[in-house]
């Protein structure tokens, strides 16, 4: 069902269940489907790396010959950062904790829209993240904020966590959830806030079908 090239752009909060509606949608659109989020937990993986304490100076030098790769082959992404297949490595409660700091930094920032704009300059493209309809692709064609209640986003999460073999508890990954979109909505470079210009789609209660044909509706 490939349609025109498309610039589709999807932001929200975290647990909305962007990665995986956007991914599903895209393979039934034939586009390509770039995840921004697991670009700036590359960085943030690559950062940790170095050792705790974490400092701005370390992801600097992470930043610095960092060469981040995204495949999207079936419907799925993997995620390389020179070369090393990190997938996993990125979803780490760790990465979580740290990935905010090192999006809100100006220089990590700058790098990775600008390889952004460039994934997307062919079009046929799904691209999610805080910022893509604000900022990185300001020109999008289908614009759509995504959100749920922050109960439903912690308990995806949760069952997510839990399914991985993680012993958190809801309350916990509620709380980080929390602690994450207020340092993403309040950062002073692209916060995370909805475009004028696109369509809200509140998915509490929604199957994932449901979403991924609301959207498909939207890119007709
Ligand atoms: O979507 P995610 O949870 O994998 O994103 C990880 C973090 O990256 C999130 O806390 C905010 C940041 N991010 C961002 O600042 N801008 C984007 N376009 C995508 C993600």
């Amino acid at each position: 069902m490939r349609k025109r090239n498309l610039v589709v752009a999807i932001d929200g909060p975290a647990g909305a269940g962007k990665s995986t509606v956007a991914q599903l949608a895209a393979k039934k659109l034939e586009y390509t489907y770039i995840d921004t989020g697991a670009m700036y937990r590359a960085v943030a993986w690559r950062s940790l790396r170095a050792g705790a304490p974490l400092t701005d100076e370390k992801i600097l030098r992470a930043l610095e010959d960092i060469d981040v790769l995204l495949s999207y082959e079936d419907g799925k992404t993997r995620v390389f950062v020179n070369g090393e297949d990190v997938t996993k490595e990125i979803r780490t409660p760790e990465v979580s904790a740290v990935v905010s700091r090192v999006a809100a930094m100006g220089e990590v920032r700058a790098k990775l829209v600008e390889l952004q704009r460039k994934m997307a300059v062919h079009g046929a493209v799904l691209m999610d993240g805080r910022d893509i309809a604000t900022n990185v692709l300001p020109n999008a064609d289908v614009k759509i904020f995504l959100t749920a209640s922050i109960e439903e986003r912690a308990a995806r999460r949760w069952k997510e966590l839990k399914e991985k073999g993680y012993d958190t508890s809801f309350e916990e990954v509620k709380s980080d959830i929390a602690k994450r979109d207020k340092a993403d909505s309040e950062r002073e470079i692209s916060p995370l806030v909805q475009a004028e210009d696109a369509e809200l789609l509140d998915t509490t209660g929604m199957t994932i079908e449901e979403v991924v044909a609301a959207i498909l509706k939207r890119c007709e």
